[in-house]
């Protein structure tokens, strides 16, 4: 179950040294993909790749702003260049920012959209040309359980936003391409055991932890495993879909 052997895998923000992304870059690698580290962090991008090839995993960096309509194509021409295909993209590049509407610059606003929607819209149509050429092809993005029921310890509404539309986004493209070979759907995370949870004051820490039936934060690892199902072939099925990874924070 679960195979990627030679498959080419790519994950945008998978540069950031304690973030979900390098957990998710590892766990395709185990599995035998070929996975590309797009990151705008070239330190976090080297230090990715060398952690999967100290695991015996094939890796390799791109710089990469997502934001960029050249860079992206430019990232998605090196990896044809080189390896020929792209099975699987995971969109998991996202900035968020803690302020109230109140407070919130409309360059705010545009901010967070330009990484997490605007971002995630170029990534997905530069590797789509090649995935309908190929008749396969696997997208998995990172929404987020705040996209679903808004608030969240770390973000303002805009992020909230940017996550609903990533979700709308997703079911809208799953119309138009799954016939041919290729599923988007979506995972959404609560709160997961990164820096910035690290970061939370523990009085704080205690009241979120409070909201969560499982009572603990999420572990990169088990967004992964998500992420990981919805890549796989044997996903084959399942498309404009999301998988909340929240320990129970939010129930659809
Ligand atoms: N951490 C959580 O609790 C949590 C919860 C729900 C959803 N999420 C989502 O999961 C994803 C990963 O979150 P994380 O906490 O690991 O984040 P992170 O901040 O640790 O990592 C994000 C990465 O994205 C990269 N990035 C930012 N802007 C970029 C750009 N323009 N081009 C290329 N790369 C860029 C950063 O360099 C960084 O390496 C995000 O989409 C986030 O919204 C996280």
């Amino acid at each position: 179950m679960f195979e990627f052997q030679d498959q080419v895998v790519i994950v945008t923000g998978s540069g950031s040294p304690k973030g979900i992304g390098r957990t998710i870059a590892r766990t395709f690698a185990k599995q035998g993909a070929v996975v590309i580290i797009a990151d705008m962090n070239e330190e976090g991008i080297k230090d990715t790749v060398a952690a999967i090839e100290e695991e015996g995993g094939k890796a390799m960096g791109i710089t990469v702003n997502v934001t960029s309509p050249e860079s992206v194509q430019q990232m998605a021409d090196t990896i044809m260049e080189k390896y020929g295909r792209i099975d699987v993209l995971v969109n998991n590049a996202g900035i968020s920012q803690k302020v109230t509407v109140a407070d919130m610059k409309l360059e705010d606003m545009r901010r967070i959209f330009g990484v997490n929607m605007f971002g995630l819209f170029l990534c997905t149509q530069a590797c789509m040309k090649p995935m309908r050429a190929a008749k396969y092809g696997r997208i998995v993005n990172l929404s987020s359980v705040s996209g679903k029921r808004g608030g969240g310890v770390f973000g303002g509404a805009h992020y909230s936003a940017s996550k609903a539309a990533v979700l709308a986004f997703s079911k809208n493209l799953s119309r138009e391409i799954s016939a041919e070979g290729i599923t988007i759907n979506s995972v959404c995370p609560g709160l997961i055991n990164t820096e910035i949870w690290k970061s939370l004051p523990k009085e704080d820490a205690d009241k979120v932890i409070d909201g969560i039936p499982m009572g603990r934060p999420g572990e990169t690892q088990e967004v992964a495993n998500a992420i990981l199902f919805l890549a796989s072939k044997e996903a084959s099925y399942i498309t404009g879909e999301e998988i909340d990874v929240n320990g129970g924070s939010h129930m659809d």
